[in-house]
């Protein structure tokens, strides 16, 4: 598999003045483009050739784990952002975010100190945790949610190289003019995507064909039971035997059950061959 750079879904001015032109052109044309490029060639290298980069991210390890880590939340991140008049969360999020947090001005300042007091590179999140819940949580490098089974809602660049040349040291600055440029029609989509998955997976599973057992395994049980079920009609009707009698259909019941036993162990034997045939 062979992954490429994805355009901008904005011209390279349009996020200006938070994020110059001259900022959009280097981030996203060599930083990205660079770990596109080493994710694709140290892909080819692994046992992971036919990975999505989803699945790279989750199961890769070294370098390939930080490259293509830094190459799905590039395209995460360009997609957080919108230009234009800054918007807000739709009903269902605003929903969530007042339970969580208090209200949309309070995630704010948590986003903003969370990702202002990050120490070093990284990346700052909004995710859906696993049970439902919002969080916000800040990554060392290359870190992403994703490995960690969370979905991710909405992310920043922390890395300088996302606002030194427009902000210098200041990543306040940045972060500021970042969170008026989010997109949050999209954060809104992605929120309520993970929703749609999570309410499907909870529900019981009361509707369907019941599960398929393969006919091998039928036979044996079959065979069992037949085998019991006529040990015990024998057994039962042990009621006017003699003792001697009686010992006489126990022994039959017994070799019953072993002939039945042997033939599972048959079916096995056959299961294992057939499998390693494949
Ligand atoms: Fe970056």
């Amino acid at each position: 598999m062979t992954f490429q750079l994805p355009k901008l879904p904005y011209a390279l001015d349009a996020l200006e003045p938070t994020i110059s032109a001259d900022t959009l052109r280097e981030h996203h044309g060599a930083h990205h483009k660079s770990y596109i490029e080493k994710t694709n060639k140290l892909q080819q290298e692994s046992d992971l050739t036919d990975a999505s980069l989803e699945t790279l991210v989750q199961r890769a390890d070294g370098a390939l784990l930080q490259n293509a880590a830094q190459a799905w939340n590039h395209s995460f991140y360009w997609e957080s952002m919108t230009p234009g008049d800054a918007s807000e969360p739709g009903a269902e999020l605003r929903t969530a975010i007042d339970a969580t947090f208090g209200d949309l001005k309070a995630l704010r300042e948590l986003f903003l100190e969370r990702a202002g007091s990050h120490f070093g590179s990284g990346w700052a999140w909004l995710v859906r945790e696993k049970d439902g819940r919002l969080s916000v949580e800040c990554t060392h490098d290359a870190g992403c949610p994703l490995r960690d089974g969370k979905t991710p809602l909405l992310v920043c660049d922390l890395w300088e190289h996302a606002y030194y040349l427009d902000h210098q040291h200041d990543r306040g600055a940045y972060l500021e003019g970042f969170w008026s440029l989010i997109d949050w029609a999209r954060v809104d989509q992605r929120f309520a995507a993970a929703s749609t998955v999570s309410d499907a997976s909870s529900q019981p599973r009361t509707h369907g064909a019941p599960p398929t057992i393969p006919v091998s395994r039928t036979r044996s049980a079959s065979l069992i039971g037949a085998a019991l079920l006529g040990g015990l009609l024998t057994l039962g009707g042990c009621g006017d035997d003699s003792a001697e009698n009686a010992g006489k259909h126990v022994d039959d019941f017994a070799e019953d059950v072993e002939d039945a036993a042997e033939d599972v162990a048959d079916e096995a034997e056959d299961l294992i061959d057939d499998h390693d045939g494949n």
